[in-house]
């Protein structure tokens, strides 16, 4: 399979020197894009910025804000692409204007900044983007795991969910251990316990190759 992953966090400019971002490492997304490169399968991998090495193999294309990623996504989904995985921390919110000058403090102890909402990338590629492979979205919770995880399933026409709980220590967010629920478009749902990130790419993996051999 040609596989498209999106790994790592986007940061979002506030000004020259400041950015809004989260706390994602990239090794989830690289885990698993090392495991498809292991299993034989063509990765490109649409990166944010992160401080890990890609695995060898892959084909990079590094950005750094959301804009970006969506153009990326967009340039490379229509080459082919039998399985989309976005597992990227896409930041959700950027500043309306971006400073082109240093903010400087002022006496009020406050500053307020203003957000726009980000593009929704994983929630454009079938409707805006007409991609018909195989679409795993993540989600990463911090409450009502499961209801939030159904929810992105559907509204995002994805084949599977991968939800992981995030807020804690350990698993989730720059950790190398995760624990994953699934959710399946079919309805039913599986759970992979915490282990290692890279042991959670592999089994990923081989439960995408069985749903694209079920889609073809
Ligand atoms: O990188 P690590 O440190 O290893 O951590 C791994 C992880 C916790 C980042 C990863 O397992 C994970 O949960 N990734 C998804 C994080 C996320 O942004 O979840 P979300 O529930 O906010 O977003 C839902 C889905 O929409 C995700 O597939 C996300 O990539 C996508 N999205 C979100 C916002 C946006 N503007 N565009 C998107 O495409």
């Amino acid at each position: 399979m040609k596989i498209l992953i999106t790994a790592g966090p986007t940061r979002e400019a506030i000004d020259p020197v400041r950015y809004l971002s989260n706390r994602s490492s990239g090794k989830m997304g690289y885990a698993i894009a090392a495991a498809a490169l292991k299993r034989g399968h063509e990765v490109v991998l649409i990166s944010g910025p992160v401080a890990i090495d890609a695995p060898e193999g892959a084909a990079v294309v590094n950005v750094v804000s959301a804009g970006e990623m969506l153009t990326a996504v967009q340039e490379r989904i229509g080459e082919g692409i039998d399985a989309a995985i976005f597992c990227a921390a896409v930041a959700d919110y950027r500043p309306v204007a971006l400073a082109t000058q240093k903010i400087k403090k002022d006496d009020s102890g406050h500053l307020t900044l203003t957000l726009e909402k980000t593009e929704d990338i994983l929630g454009s590629v079938r409707s805006q983007m007409a991609y018909q492979g195989l679409l795993v979205g993540f989600a990463a919770e911090t409450h009502d795991l499961e209801k939030h995880a159904r929810q992105k399933l559907s509204s995002k026409k994805c084949d599977l969910l991968v939800a992981n709980r995030v807020g804690n220590p350990g698993a989730g967010f720059d950790a190398d251990e995760n624990e994953l629920q699934l959710f399946f478009a079919d309805g039913h749902a599986e759970s992979l316990e915490c282990q290692p990130k890279t042991v959670l790419g592999e089994k990923l993996i081989e439960i995408i190759e069985k749903l694209g051999e079920a889609k073809t």
